[in-house]
Parts: structure tokens; C-alpha cells; sequence
């Protein structure tokens, strides 16, 4: 396993849907590995594989985390099937935005259906913070991030102050020469 560099906002790989993966082999469950290793690396409890450059539809979350366990959850081509209508506000943050937090509102709950590592179809309902990060994550291999859902004024002070720091040269992040289509 390893440590992979991640790509940090302002940047347009973010904005960039992923692709379905077509086969679930040994190079996708390398990729997930990874993923889980540098998401725990920093503190995460969910990571798409379009912030570490690779536009494929792959997704880890570990919400246990937030109690000191580990739970690793791993899904590919994951894909909402069924929202619960009511909504529910949560202060989401993202390890592309490092340091950078607002609250978003989404449906309370959702009906997922993915490939495992294994490449077998299963179907998960959550709601709470696991619903919130399915969503934050499938969110992002649609090219879609948090700050795409709070208010304009937001999101660009958000942009502004990660413009800012990344000029400083205080973020660590991935080189788009180093991107992975
Ligand atoms: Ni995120």
C-alpha cells in the first residue's frame, strides 16, 4: 500500500466525472488500498479516486474512524438509487479543501447500489454520516464538490483562501503533470 498525493482545490481535475470501471482486477483493488492508506494518512473518513488523480468511479469511507476503529467500506461505479426526501445539515469538510468546512444540506438518506472489490453487486441504504459521505464522495466522481452546494460568496472565500496558501507553497499536492486518466 501507499501514500498517494492528492489534489488539492482549486484545481479543475476535480470537475472531471470519472469512469465507470469496466473490470474489478487486482490494479482496482491496489487502487482502493491505497485510497483507504492515504485517506487514514490524513485523517479522512472518505475519499474518491479522483482526488488522488485517477478518473475512475472508485470510492473508500470509514466513518468508524471518528471513534478510533476501523471499518473500511469500498465501492466502485457506486450509484444512488433511491434518496430519502427529508433533508439533514451536516458540517462537511473534504481533503481537497484542506481546513476548509461549511454545512450542506442533503437528502437524510440514500439507497446505494456498487461493485464490491470483489466485483459483485451489493446494495447498501445508510442514513446519518454515512449517508452524507456516500453522498459527498459520489458527489466527486461526478465532478461535483461540497462547495458546489453552499452559496457563491462561500465557496469563493473558501477558493480564495486555498489560492492563497497554495501560492505560500503550504499545501502538499499532487502535479498535474502527475495526473492519472
Ligand atoms: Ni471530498
Amino acid at each position: 500500500m501507499a501514500v498517494l498525493p492528492l489534489v488539492i482545490a482549486p484545481d479543475k481535475r476535480l470537475n472531471i466525472a470519472s469512469k465507470d470501471v469496466e473490470v474489478v482486477d487486482d490494479a482496482i483493488r491496489q487502487l482502493l488500498d491505497d485510497m483507504l492508506e492515504t485517506m487514514y494518512a490524513n485523517d479522512g473518513i472518505g475519499l474518491a479516486a479522483v482526488q488522488v488523480g485517477v478518473h475512475k468511479r472508485c470510492i473508500v469511507v470509514d466513518i468508524a474512524r471518528r471513534d478510533g476503529s476501523y471499518h473500511p467500506m469500498k465501492f466502485v461505479n457506486a450509484k444512488i438509487v433511491k434518496k430519502d426526501p427529508e433533508p439533514s445539515v451536516y458540517t462537511e469538510g473534504c481533503l481537497s479543501f484542506p481546513d476548509q468546512f461549511s454545512e450542506v444540506t442533503r437528502p437524510k438518506g440514500v439507497t446505494v447500489r456498487y461493485l464490491d472489490e470483489h466485483g459483485a453487486p451489493q446494495e447498501i441504504t445508510a442514513d446519518g454520516l454515512l449517508a452524507t459521505c456516500l453522498q459527498h464522495e459520489i458527489d466527486h466522481t461526478d465532478g461535483i464538490v461540497f462547495v458546489d452546494h453552499i452559496s457563491l460568496l462561500k465557496r469563493d472565500m473558501i477558493i480564495r483562501k486555498l489560492k492563497k496558501a497554495k501560492k505560500m507553497g503550504l499545501l502538499h499536492e499532487l502535479p498535474e503533470a502527475k495526473a492519472v486518466l
